[in-house]
C-alpha cells in the first residue's frame, strides 16, 4: 500500500503494517460461572502488595485533581539510592513495557530490525512492528537465548536486541558472563535492552542484573518493574538505567505524566518494605522446586525456571492436551496461560502460588492426568 492508496480511501486507514500486528492477549482473569477464580495466569505477586504501598496509595487519594510530577523526583531518588544509580540516567514509564515501546520509538525506522529470542516477551515485537521494523527471531536451544544464535540474527540494520533475563515464558537465564559475551558480539551502534522483570527470583550467584554493565556501556539498558515482585501490577510503575545519551531522547518523546502520583508514592513504599520483597522471594524458592518435582512426577516436563512460574510440558496426546488441560484446570477455579503465541503449542505457563494453590494445582493436574 502506498501512500497515495492512503490518500484515496474512502476511510482512514493505519500506516501499512499495523493491522498484521497481533495485540497484547493477557492472562485469562476470567471463567464463567466461577466467581473468584485462583489467577495464575500473568504472573502476579500472589502475596499482594506491601501494606506501606497500599497506605501511600491511600495518602494519595487527596491529591487525585492535581498532575503527578513529570520527573517522578521521589521515586527517582528512591531508584537511585536503593541501586546505587546516577538518578538522570533513570527514565520511569507506564510499566516497563512503556519503556520498551519508547524504546522503539526513538530508535526504530522503516527497514531497521530488532532481534529477540524465538520464545520472546510479545511487546518487544508489537513495539518494533508499530514502528515498521522487522522482527528477527533468534533460535534458542533448549528454550535459552544462545549468544551465537542471537548474533547470526543481527546485521546493519538492527538497533536492538532484547533479552529478559530471566526470560518470559520459558523461565530460563544467562550467567552475567554470558551478557557480557552477547554483550562484545554486538556492534556499538546496537542497544542490547535487558529486561528485568522477574530479576529478584533469580538468586543463583552466577546471574547479574546487568546493572554494572549498563553504567559502564553507551549501549545497554536495563529496565525493571514495580508488576512482580512488588505486586503493584495494576498501578504501572517500570524504570530504566541507561546511558544518558540513551535516556536523553526517550525522555523527549515521553508522556510528560506517565506515572501517576498515586503510582509513584505506592512504588517508593514499596521499594523501602524489604520484608515483603523477602517474603515474595521465598515463597517462589520454596514453592518452584516442589511444583517442578510433582509436575515431573506426574510426567510433565517442567522447563528449569527462575522466575516466578513454571512452564510445563503436556503430550500432545488428545485428551492430555496443554490446551485441555488449561480448560481442566479453568473449570475448577485455576486459570494459567497457554503459550501456543510463543511458540509453545504444547506448554502451559503457571506463576507459582501459595502453598494451597500450588498443591490444587498439583492435584488436579494428576487428576487430569489420569482420567
Ligand atoms: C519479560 C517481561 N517484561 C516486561 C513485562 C511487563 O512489565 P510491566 O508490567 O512493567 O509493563 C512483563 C510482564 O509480564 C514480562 O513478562
Amino acid at each position: 500500500m502506498t501512500a497515495s492508496d492512503r490518500s484515496a480511501s474512502p476511510r482512514p486507514l493505519p500506516k501499512p503494517g499495523i493491522l498484521d500486528i497481533a495485540a497484547y492477549v493477557g492472562g485469562k482473569s476470567k471463567v464463567e460461572g466461577i466467581a473468584h477464580p485462583v489467577k495464575l495466569s500473568s504472573n502476579e505477586n500472589v502475596l499482594g502488595c506491601s501494606e506501606q504501598a497500599k497506605a501511600a496509595y491511600r495518602d494519595a487519594a487527596d491529591r487525585l485533581h492535581v498532575y503527578p510530577d513529570g520527573k517522578a523526583s521521589g521515586l527517582r531518588a528512591a531508584v537511585s539510592q536503593r541501586y546505587g544509580l546516577e538518578p538522570e540516567r533513570l527514565t520511569f514509564g507506564d510499566g516497563s513495557d512503556e519503556i520498551f515501546a519508547l524504546l522503539c520509538q526513538a530508535y526504530l525506522e522503516p527497514g531497521d530490525n530488532i532481534v529477540q529470542g524465538e520464545h520472546g516477551f510479545a511487546a518487544y515485537a508489537i513495539g518494533a512492528r508499530a514502528c515498521q521494523a522487522e522482527v528477527r527471531f533468534a533460535a534458542e536451544p533448549n528454550r535459552r537465548i544462545d549468544v551465537a544464535e542471537v548474533a547470526k540474527q543481527v546485521d546493519a540494520r538492527t538497533r536492538i536486541v532484547f533479552v529478559a533475563n530471566p526470560a518470559n515464558p520459558t523461565g530460563t537465564w544467562l550467567t552475567g558472563e554470558e551478557i557480557r559475551d552477547l554483550h562484545a558480539t554486538l556492534p556499538p551502534s546496537v542497544i542490547l535492552v535487558l529486561d528485568g522483570a522477574y530479576a529478584e527470583f533469580c538468586t543463583d550467584p552466577r546471574f547479574e542484573d546487568g546493572l554494572a554493565l549498563a553504567r559502564h556501556a553507551q549501549n545497554v539498558v536495563v529496565t525493571r518493574t514495580f508488576s512482580k515482585i512488588h505486586g503493584l501490577a495494576s498501578l504501572r510503575v517500570g524504570w530504566g538505567y541507561a546511558d544518558a545519551d540513551i535516556i536523553e531522547p526517550i525522555e523527549r518523546i515521553r508522556p510528560p505524566f506517565n506515572t501517576s502520583i498515586p503510582a509513584q508514592e505506592a512504588a517508593v513504599a514499596a521499594l523501602a518494605d524489604r520484608a515483603f520483597e523477602a517474603a515474595s522471594v521465598a515463597l517462589v524458592e520454596q514453592w518452584r522446586p516442589w511444583l517442578a518435582q510433582q509436575l515431573g512426577g506426574l510426567g510433565l516436563a517442567v522447563t528449569p525456571s527462575a522466575a516466578n512460574f513454571v512452564l510445563v510440558d503436556f503430550p500432545a496426546t488428545p485428551g492430555r492436551t496443554a490446551l485441555e488441560a488449561e480448560a481442566f484446570l479453568a473449570s475448577k477455579g485455576y486459570l494459567v496461560r497457554a503459550v501456543a503465541n510463543y511458540g509453545l503449542p504444547n506448554s502451559l505457563r503457571i506463576t507459582i502460588g501459595r502453598e494451597e494453590h500450588n498443591r490444587a494445582v498439583v492435584d488436579l493436574l494428576a487428576e487430569f492426568m489420569n482420567r
